[in-house]
């Protein structure tokens, strides 16, 4: 029972989450971190595949005959974010921290492969994936353009990560949409500058300009159904320097955010086609540069409900939320999740107090959370790979 390896398992993963907070490393180059956990998995006697998408790490578990595999993801990279603490495990690399709590998500991991490979309480294959990256840099997006999924096929995977604000070892599992997708863009207008005096003598990059502001409104309030979520925000808008100048270009910057894949790309079509609009319509020339980041994180529900059974079983009191909003943070897990069914649930790191917020200087992963982060993954593979 993984009850009983837990008083001995937890100290030893606390103090390598400790490690690992005092030594962060920064995206694609987690290379101590990775040679830890390649080191770590092997001492397990676990087949281990290292350089994945640079500095991932994927271990594979296999037990009785079962064909049905599953993914449990963590990710290894830290913040470029200046540390504030003053415990004896914080960061000895000025300038970089573990601000998000993937110290945690990786030494949980690690746990709960020590306890699956020692418990061999399952049938099938559980493939340990952890993943450089997941800030800004797509990580995720690299382990599957990579072949992630061919080289491991799995039926279902599976992501973690604490949640500053929800108390410690809570829940919270979501069917549906949890993290956002985020895109952002940048229009550079040119026409033909002129005496502000003698306008048709010109081509007006202003009016021009401020007609696709306009129009840009109504991908949302026109295009999108009312019961979906979208942001179109144009932030940026540079143009001209004098009174009675019309100027030769203006440049516009802003960000589009979603929960719905299919959203996303009617939305960045929606863009496109009313910068086509309006380079029509106004006689100017329009360079659109539309950047995708990362794509919404979608849960899916048989995953889902197998998280939500499992979650309400090791949760600390009970506490499972069920109707949380989803997050406008971004999550790279998405790219994982869109080709596999997937479920990434919120695990509580306690209260936010003293700035223990995600991203902040003064946070620090929750080690008391470590024991139910274990229990919920092992919990997960004996009830998706049933004996
Ligand atoms: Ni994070």
């Amino acid at each position: 029972m993984i009850n009983e390896l837990l008083p001995e398992l937890t100290p030893k993963i606390a103090a390598f989450r400790r490690d690992i907070h005092a030594h962060p490393e920064l995206a694609f180059n987690e290379k101590r971190t990775a040679e830890k956990v390649g080191d770590y998995l092997e001492g397990l006697g676990l087949e281990v595949h290292r350089g994945i998408a640079r500095t991932g790490v994927v271990a594979k578990l296999s037990c009785g005959g079962g064909g049905g595999a599953i993914g449990l993801r963590a990710d290894m990279d830290a913040l470029p974010l200046k540390e504030l603490n003053t415990f004896p495990h914080h960061s000895t690399h000025d300038g970089r921290m573990h601000a998000c709590g993937h110290d945690g998500h990786t030494a949980m991991l690690l746990g709960a492969a020590e306890a699956l490979s020692r418990l061999r309480d399952f049938d099938g294959t559980v493939y340990f994936i952890f993943q450089p990256a997941e800030e800004h840099e797509g990580g995720g997006r690299v382990m599957v353009e990579e072949g992630l999924f061919e080289r491991f096929p799995m039926d279902m995977v599976f992501g973690l990560h604490n949640w500053p604000g929800l108390p410690a070892g809570s829940f919270g599992v979501t069917e549906g949409p949890v993290m956002a997708g985020t895109d952002r863009f940048e229009i550079e207008i040119t026409g033909h500058g002129g005496h502000a005096a003698m306008p048709h003598q010109a081509v007006d990059v202003v009016l021009a300009g401020s007609a696709l502001v306009q129009a840009l409104q109504s991908l949302v309030s026109r295009n999108t159904d009312p019961l979906d979520s979208a942001v179109v925000s144009v932030t940026r808008f540079h143009a001209g320097h004098a009174d009675n100048v019309l100027p030769e270009t203006a440049l516009l910057g802003g960000t589009v955010r979603t929960f719905n894949g299919e959203l996303q790309d009617a939305l960045e079509e929606g863009v496109r086609r009313i910068c086509t609009g309006i380079e029509a319509t106004y006689r100017v020339g329009i360079d659109l540069r539309y950047e995708r980041g990362y794509p919404p994180t979608v849960n899916a529900a048989a995953p889902c409900e197998i998280a939500r059974e499992v979650a309400q079983h090791v949760a600390s009191d009970g506490l499972v939320y069920l109707q949380l909003p989803p997050s406008m943070g971004a999550e790279d897990f998405a790219y994982m999740a869109k080709v596999v069914p997937a479920c990434y649930v919120w695990l509580g790191n306690g209260p936010g107090e003293g700035g223990c917020m995600l991203h902040s200087p003064h946070y620090d992963f929750n080690d008391e959370i470590i024991a139910t982060g274990i229990r919920y993954w092992v919990r997960l593979v004996e009830r998706a790979l049933a004996l």
